[in-house]
């Protein structure tokens, strides 16, 4: 398969394509899908093939054993991130998504402060408040066109009641890798303040040419609060099997979300875990180095173009492929900006205010899909904001 094919994904239940006209009114015939983080093209075939294979068996029962499943994430973590993961460390919850609940569930009570870096992925503030804890946003200074972590203002923003941290690592939107030097810094800001890290690091597979994603165990001295997240479903475009892992070092935190998956009755589909078991794996690999090549070019032609556009300016992707554009330079409103980008460039983005504190003049836009559309969709902003040039 090449990465340049165009799969039609219309009428396939989807949500990025199939649901824009309704959420974004963009209309389905014309419009281009940049929104949700699912990419337009196949997993690998390794992948596929697991899927046929289990269609030819033909009997759909309850799974059991998981120590494939368990031995191909260690494989993956080892060989991809130098961190060496135990069997028994992993649980397979539905996504990381259901991975951040559970963990707010089994660490947190309700009315407990949970601190955020914002902008960040719009779903952990979604769950905090459904959880009906309080949600402390630490907003972070874009200097010179990146985020930065400024953890002397926030310790003075940091209430009573905060008990835990969710980190997203690397970072969307923004597409930070965060530095040795940066992890350090967050994971002293958890022990003074006494948090719970969750270290959401779900695109770490992602990470562009030049850029190397430390994962948070490798930072020393927070074992005992650390809560690891990564899954398959980002690297390799799966993630309507709903699987990922929550990957705890500590035996104390391990037992007491252990205890709460039980207590839910909660265990994993089989089909997620036939599909990531195959991904993670040497083939996986070599289309995962492939798919980042491709995202990389991708995001400089989106880059190349958005930026010539006065007043529009893409943030430089160090990882993801979640491209953070500022229209603050337009001068327009959020309506305005917001309007021409769906109405006129009948592009569906998603809208900064969702991503929290230091959001609202932006839009995300998914550019991993073929390039013919990232090429399209220049040309539809450039024309979409003409009258500035
Ligand atoms: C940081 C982050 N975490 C979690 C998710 C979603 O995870 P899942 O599909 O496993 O629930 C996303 C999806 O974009 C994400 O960006």
């Amino acid at each position: 398969m090449s990465f340049d094919d165009i799969i039609d994904r219309h009428g396939s239940h989807c949500v990025k394509w199939d649901m824009m006209d309704k959420l974004y009114g963009v209309p389905k015939d014309t419009g281009l899908a940049m929104w949700v983080a699912d990419m337009d093209f196949r997993p690998p075939q390794c992948v596929l093939d697991a899927v046929q294979a289990q269609v030819n068996h033909g009997v759909f029962g309850y799974f059991g054993d998981d120590s494939a499943y368990r031995a191909a994430i260690c494989w993956w973590m080892e060989t991809r991130h130098g961190w060496t993961v135990a069997p028994e460390a992993i649980f397979s919850p539905h996504g990381l998504v259901n991975g951040t609940a559970l963990c707010i569930d089994t660490y947190t009570q309700p009315g407990d402060g949970i601190v955020l870096m914002t902008p960040v992925y719009h779903a952990f503030a979604r769950v905090i408040h459904a959880a009906k804890r309080d949600l402390i946003e630490c907003e972070m200074p874009l200097v010179d066109g990146r985020y930065e972590m400024d953890f002397d203002t926030w310790d003075t923003q940091i209430p009573d009641n905060a008990r835990m941290l969710i980190l997203c690592s690397p970072h969307n939107p923004g597409g930070r890798v965060w530095t040795r030097a940066e992890l350090e810094g967050v994971a002293a800001f958890a022990k003074r303040h006494d948090l719970i890290l969750v270290s959401d690091e779900i695109h770490h597979d992602l990470v562009m040419p030049g850029h190397t994603h430390i994962p948070m165990t490798h930072i020393s001295g927070i074992e005992d609060r650390l809560i690891m997240m990564t899954a398959a479903t980002k690297t390799f475009n799966i993630a309507g099997s709903h699987v990922g892992n929550v990957i705890i070092p500590d035996p104390d935190l391990r037992a007491q979300f252990a205890a709460r998956m039980a207590a839910l009755g909660l265990s994993p589909n089989s089909f997620g875990l036939f599909m990531a078991t195959a991904a993670y794996s040497s083939e996986g690999a070599a289309w995962a180095d492939e798919l980042v090549q491709y995202l990389d070019t991708n995001r400089q032609i989106f880059d190349a173009g958005v930026n010539a556009i006065p007043g529009l300016r893409s943030i430089a992707l160090e990882a993801t492929y979640l491209s953070w554009v500022d229209f603050s330079g337009t001068g327009m409103t959020r309506e305005e900006f917001t309007r021409r980008v769906e109405q006129d460039a009948c592009i569906a983005a998603n809208h900064g205010p969702t991503f929290g504190k230091g959001g609202d003049s932006f839009l995300r836009f998914n550019i991993a899909t073929p390039r013919a559309r990232i090429e399209e969709a220049v040309e539809r902003l450039t024309k979409a904001f003409g009258d500035l040039q």
